[in-house]
């Protein structure tokens, strides 16, 4: 495979990133079944199956923590060492002009969390130097209009959000009103994917967790448009009509392999969410890893004597927070939901027996897939760059906040 150099074009990133997931597409699909049981084929062929189920605790939290970047065990085989050197090297993107701290400790407002006002600071600096050309901002998927009330008041330019969801839309517009008529944004209720994204030259237009098609859209519109600008960091690549997603930047020359590779159906762009940090939004690593080993326990409970329930289905009906009570209780709602009687207490100790062990074999399994799901967000960012850099924009892109502010944290800025 090619190798990058610091200075590397974004369609010479763009080709090693793409050649990369094509080499690993087997391990991106394969998955562990939730029952443990058989590693999966592309692992066996590799001989990487004894290593991984060899791990320690803490040699497994360190790889799920820090990814490509952990100190891998001396006993790793050489060419899982080498895959993680070859993901550092993709996932490795300059730091973009803004990234970093703020200046000053960054006060609350008004339904904002504090993650949510580290974003929008951060990506406020990237569209400031950006809008000193613009004659209007469009903020696409403007949700509680935090974003566009920020720039609105920097600004001093029209600043207009455009959301689906007319709740959404209304609560921005009952945040906003406080604001000088001047300084204030509007919000427009509009479905971009069905009614398009009209634009006019002067346009600066961002969207901040913009997810799926939503960040295609704006791409493609803006690649077709002249004088306009885009500040994009995507988010839920899986969120889309279709069922895949083809490469937007056409390759130099043709090869059906590639293109075959790279059609990434929904399942495998959802990968990309795979989050490799400390604290999740709702509770700590810690939580979420056993409330998944309790949601497998209800799972089993649930598909005895019948088909097994497609992962995730278990919670059905329920709050997804209630995961986080013990399994007595989950169970006993969840049968209840359904009409059930609720098992035995022994069944269920049966089935949380089972499911540590499952749950401790899967997690091992998972850690080559999960080390490759950064390098489909990092392609993903790089084939919409080296697009808009193809029609003449030019274009940045880097890592806009840490991870721990959010992690889906890489930015694409287009002029
Ligand atoms: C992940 S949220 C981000 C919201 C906001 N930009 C922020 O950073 O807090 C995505 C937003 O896009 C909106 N959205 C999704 N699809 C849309 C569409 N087709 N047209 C307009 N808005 C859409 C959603 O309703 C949601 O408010």
């Amino acid at each position: 495979m090619e190798s990058l150099t610091a200075a590397a074009s974004l369609r010479a990133r763009w080709e090693v990133a793409a050649r990369l997931v094509a080499a690993t597409r087997d391990l991106l699909e394969a998955r562990p079944g939730a029952g443990g049981g058989e590693a999966p084929h592309a692992l066996v062929a590799r001989g990487w199956d004894s290593f991984l189920l060899s791990l320690d605790e803490d040699e497994l939290a360190a790889l799920e923590i820090r990814g490509h970047d952990a100190d891998w065990p001396v006993r790793t085989p050489a060419a899982l060492v080498a895959l993680a050197a070859r993901v550092r090297e993709v996932c490795t993107l300059p730091a973009l002009p803004g990234a970093g701290r703020p200046a000053a400790p960054l006060r609350q407002r008004r339904g904002e969390t504090p993650r949510k006002r580290a974003q929008i600071d951060a990506f406020a600096r990237l569209v400031a130097p950006l809008a000193t050309r613009a004659t209007r901002v469009l903020d696409v998927g403007s949700g509680h209009g935090h974003l566009a009330r920020d720039l609105a008041g920097q600004l001093g330019l029209p600043v207009v959000g455009l959301e689906r969801d007319p709740a959404l839309a209304g609560r921005a517009r009952s945040l906003s009103s406080g604001a000088s008529p001047t300084f204030a944004p509007t919000f427009a209720v509009t479905d971009v994917l069905r009614d398009g994204l009209s634009l006019a030259e002067g346009d600066c237009v961002i969207g901040l967790h913009a997810c799926g098609e939503l960040g295609e859209l704006m791409v493609t519109s803006v690649a077709r448009s002249r004088g306009v600008a885009l500040v994009l960091v995507g988010c839920c690549l899986q969120k889309r009509r279709q069922g895949s997603r083809a490469p937007l930047l056409t390759l130099a020359a043709p090869d059906d392999g590639l293109a075959r590779a790279l059609d990434l159906p929904r399942r495998l762009l959802g990968l990309s969410n795979l989050a490799a940090r400390d604290e999740g939004v709702e509770a700590t690593r810690a939580e979420n890893l056993v409330a998944r080993e309790r949601r497998l326990a209800l799972n089993r409970l649930l598909s005895e004597g019948g088909a097994p329930l497609r992962l995730g289905s278990e919670i059905d009906g329920l709050n997804r927070r209630t995961a986080q009570r013990d399994l007595s209780w989950l169970v006993a709602r969840a049968f209840a939901v359904r009409r059930r009687p609720a098992p035995s207490q022994t069944a269920i100790d049966e089935a949380a027996a089972w499911a540590r062990v499952a749950h401790a074999q899967a997690r091992r399994l998972s850690v080559p897939r999960a080390l490759l799901a950064r390098v489909l967000e990092v392609y993903v960012l790089l084939d919409r760059a080296a697009h808009l850099e193809s029609r003449g924009l030019r274009v940045e892109v880097g890592e806009l906040f840490p991870a721990a502010v959010s992690p889906r944290n890489l930015a694409l800025v287009a002029r």
